[in-house]
């Protein structure tokens, strides 16, 4: 359905990066756009640019998501709060694992669950999903990351099929690497995070996903876009590592077959 059929938005993780250009986006269809976040100072400075109502809550308050979602009708739901504790998962921390699954896939869930059924009743929404390459391929020491994604990826998939017969679409987002704060969210603030993820390389912008997403919302009602992976054009994933055994400490050599 073009952006004219739809009149409302809920938007998570709008604080910053790749949800406040989403804001943005929709705001310039003439959305009403909600949008979510922790930190109601950034909330308030998207709100004054662009007349989006904010919400400064937490994706995992289910119970604030649940007032939210009885209030208004939405039409549009985009599912883009994320956070990420990379660390190999042999020395995975038990606090990580909990906050890596609330945020990235419980409480996707749990929104989709509070606002999906009332876009099936009313015969018009669309869902857009914000998962990762990390859903998809491997690249090690995100372990945790990568099963959440992995969650999220399917669970787009899934909802197509339980909205099946109405006009409802669903549409994954599975960016690379995107030029936003999260790198320092996730590393900390020295200047050398920037260096090693952002300065220098050729990257999507936050506003290059807006536009990716604003493409989806924009086709006709019969069009379904699924599922898009947008990476820089100098990232690839893949890769391929073989390994000989290595011997025990102490023992003479390598396991027997
Ligand atoms: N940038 C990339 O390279 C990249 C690549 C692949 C996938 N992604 C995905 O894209 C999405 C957006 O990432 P980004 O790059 O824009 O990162 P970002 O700048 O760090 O933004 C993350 C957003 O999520 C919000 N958030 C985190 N925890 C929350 C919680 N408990 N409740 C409500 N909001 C919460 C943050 O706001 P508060 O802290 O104010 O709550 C912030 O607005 C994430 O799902 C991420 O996994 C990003």
């Amino acid at each position: 359905m073009p952006f004219s059929d739809y009149k409302t938005a809920l938007v998570t993780g709008a604080s910053s990066g790749i949800g406040a250009a989403v804001v943005e986006r929709l705001r310039r269809e003439n959305i009403e756009v909600h949008a979510i976040a922790r930190s109601a100072g950034p909330l308030q400075e998207l709100a004054a640019r662009t007349g989006c109502i904010a919400h400064a809550i937490d994706v995992t308050d289910r119970k604030a998501i649940a007032a939210l979602a009885a209030e208004t009708e939405f039409d549009i739901l985009v599912n883009n709060a994320g956070v990420d504790r990379p660390k190999k998962f042999l020395e995975a921390d038990e606090g990580d694992i909990d906050l890596l699954v609330d945020v990235n896939l419980r409480a996707v869930l749990h929104i989709c669950r509070l606002v999906v059924p009332g876009m099936v009743a009313r015969d018009r929404g669309h869902v857009v999903n914000i998962s990762s390459i990390a859903g998809n391929y491997n690249f090690g020491g995100n372990s945790t990351y990568h099963a959440v994604k992995a969650g999220v990826a399917m669970l787009s998939n899934q909802l197509r099929i339980d909205a099946f017969g109405k006009r409802v679409r669903v549409t994954e987002i599975c960016p690379g690497r995107v030029a936003t704060d999260i790198f320092n969210h996730v590393h900390g603030d020295d200047p050398s995070v920037r260096e090693r993820f952002i300065d220098g390389f050729e990257l999507p912008q936050a506003s290059d996903i807006a536009e990716a997403i604003a493409f989806a919302i924009a086709a006709p009602v019969a069009v379904n876009i699924g599922h898009m992976e947008i990476t820089p054009t100098l990232q690839v994933m893949g890769g391929l590592q073989t390994a000989k055994p290595q011997a025990a400490p102490g023992a003479s050599e390598g396991p027997k077959r």
